[in-house]
């Protein structure tokens, strides 16, 4: 197969495990990276390569393409790696950086957003709910039309390589978004309490890497879904019925 562009999104992004399994982790966000962006030199494919906002440390946002990047944790290490040996083996490839994401799940666990839907679905429980760190989630459908855009306008333009940002622009903390969450669904949200103070003990994570879009955006190159439109899109499949839907539905 020789194909005309390859979007390479595999990767191990549990924080945890890839601290604790360093090794193979590597071998997947680096090493396999490295591989397809020989294969795609070789095939003459536009390879774009799916990075992360976690190359960087999150104490002075927003981050431009060229701001000096220093992560946080072993994830975001090898996920800079793999950017490395991607532009080092690959002169025509893209690196497209992008936040926290969410879309369309089987199971609301997929995604570090949707989880959160769990929360706000307990409302006899109450739910402590990160509020320290800033976050701008973004649609997976807008990633993927970000990624077509891109890969279109390579074929018109060679020129088109190296380091992108793409990102939602709605500053967000997690527990505002499980407050987003349960307005939307019209749904209690008295159990959710913000927790404001830096997480202690867990995977380091960087405060506020906000991702500066400018560059596709001059490009003329982007997509961006309102967050509550988004989030009910893709959350709705996981309200439960009531009792008289349920009827209705046997
Ligand atoms: N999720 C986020 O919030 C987020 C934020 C920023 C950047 N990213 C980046 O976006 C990309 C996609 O993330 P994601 O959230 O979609 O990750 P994900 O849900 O963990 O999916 C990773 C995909 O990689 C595949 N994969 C893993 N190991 C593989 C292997 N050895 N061979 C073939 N396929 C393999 C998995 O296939 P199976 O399902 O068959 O195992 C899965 O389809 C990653 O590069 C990640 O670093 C994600």
């Amino acid at each position: 197969m020789k194909p005309h562009v390859i979007v390479h999104c595999a990767a191990e992004k549990r924080l945890d495990i890839v601290e604790n399994h360093p090794y193979s982790a590597s071998l997947l966000n680096v090493g396999v990276s490295e591989n397809l962006a020989k294969l795609a030199a070789g095939t003459g494919s536009f390879l774009i390569y799916i990075s992360t906002d976690y190359v960087f440390d999150g104490t002075s946002p927003p981050y431009t393409e060229d701001s000096e990047p220093n992560p946080l944790n072993m994830y975001g290490r090898t996920k800079l790696e793999g950017e490395r040996v991607v532009l080092q083996n690959n002169d025509g490839a893209a690196v497209l950086r992008v936040p926290v994401l969410y879309g369309n799940v089987e199971r609301t666990a997929e995604s570090a957003i949707t989880v959160l839907f769990d929360q706000v679905l307990q409302s006899n429980k109450l739910a402590n709910i990160d509020n320290w760190q800033q976050r701008f989630p973004t649609e997976v459908k807008d990633v993927a039309s970000v990624c077509v855009q891109m890969a279109e306008r390579k074929l018109q333009d060679p020129s088109l390589k190296g380091i992108f940002h793409w990102s939602g622009n709605e500053q967000m903390t997690k527990y505002e978004i499980a407050c987003a969450m349960a307005d939307v669904f019209n749904l209690p949200r008295r159990h959710l309490r913000p927790v404001t103070q830096e997480p202690v003990g867990a995977t380091p994570r960087p405060w506020n890497p906000q991702l500066d879009c400018s560059r596709l955006e001059a490009l003329g190159i982007g997509q961006r879904t309102p967050f509550r439109v988004g989030i009910k899109e893709s959350l709705w499949p996981f309200l439960p019925l009531k009792k008289s839907q349920q009827t209705m539905f046997h």
